[in-house]
């Protein structure tokens, strides 16, 4: 992996970022005006209490849903501007997405899945190179062997395995994980984790979402979200 180049800007820039979500019952405003900016490199926990925003939050940053107001800024792109097709081949290039709830292709081999996202990509042109990629993804989550099955033939924690190396299939700069070490015991926990580190010192920028305060005293920067607000923001 490369190094990236320092950049002027932050890597991330949020602005004034809402979101309600409309249910039955009205409007619920579900992030209540986020500004937040994480440069390229760090490595930022988020935590808050179950219901506080966080997978919300996470959403709107990789455009799996978009803002109700405000302005989000990865990289170069206006993440808000674009229209579905281009936020998919955007979100598939330049962001490693780990969602909470793994969201793997069950008609797929958990091989397939890790080499999914390089359909998008432009870096692995060959199906053979592909391949070699998703496995030695699979090797560094210690999964290599469950690699042919589908994701329904292994565990949760093996499901959430897969899931990290299907984030990492294109070496993306930025990576939101939500809740990545959540159904994983410690030991396993612990090497994501160390993973992650990995990654952050070759100049990779990592936003995480988790409930484990450990893991969080770790990184550099913990943000606390309170009813849809970033209420602290302490780096060290
Ligand atoms: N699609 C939706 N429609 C309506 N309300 C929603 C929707 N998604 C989330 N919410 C509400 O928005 C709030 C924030 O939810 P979110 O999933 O972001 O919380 P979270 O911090 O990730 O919680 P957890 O730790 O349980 O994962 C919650 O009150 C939730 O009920
Ligand atoms: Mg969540």
């Amino acid at each position: 992996m490369q190094k990236a180049t320092k950049r002027d800007q932050a890597l991330v820039q949020i602005r004034g970022l809402k979101k309600n979500y409309e249910t039955p019952a009205g409007e619920f405003p579900a992030l209540k005006g986020i500004d937040l900016e994480i440069e390229q490199g760090e490595f930022v926990a988020m935590l808050g209490k179950s219901g506080a925003g966080k997978s919300t939050l996470i959403n709107m940053l990789t455009g799996i849903d978009r803002p109700t107001t405000g302005e989000i800024v990865v990289g170069s792109q206006q993440v808000h501007t674009l229209n579905e097709e281009q936020i998919a081949v955007w979100r598939g290039r330049s962001v490693g997405v780990i969602f909470q709830f793994f969201q793997l292709m069950p008609s797929l081999t958990c091989v397939e899945n890790v080499m999914l996202p390089m359909d998008f990509g432009n870096l692995y042109h060959n199906q053979r190179s592909r391949y070699q990629r998703a496995m030695h993804l699979l090797e560094q989550m210690e999964i290599a062997e469950h690699a042919h099955k589908p994701p329904s033939a292994v565990s949760g924690g093996q499901r959430q395995r897969v899931a990290i190396a299907r984030a990492l299939a294109n070496d993306p700069d930025f990576i939101a994980a939500d809740e990545p070490t959540g159904s994983l015991d410690s030991k396993t926990a612990d090497a994501v984790f160390r993973l992650f580190e990995e990654m952050v010192a070759q100049g990779k920028t990592i936003l995480m979402a988790t409930h484990d305060r450990d893991l969080a005293s770790r990184v550099s920067r913990q943000l606390l979200l309170v009813d849809g607000k970033i209420v602290d923001d302490s780096k060290g």
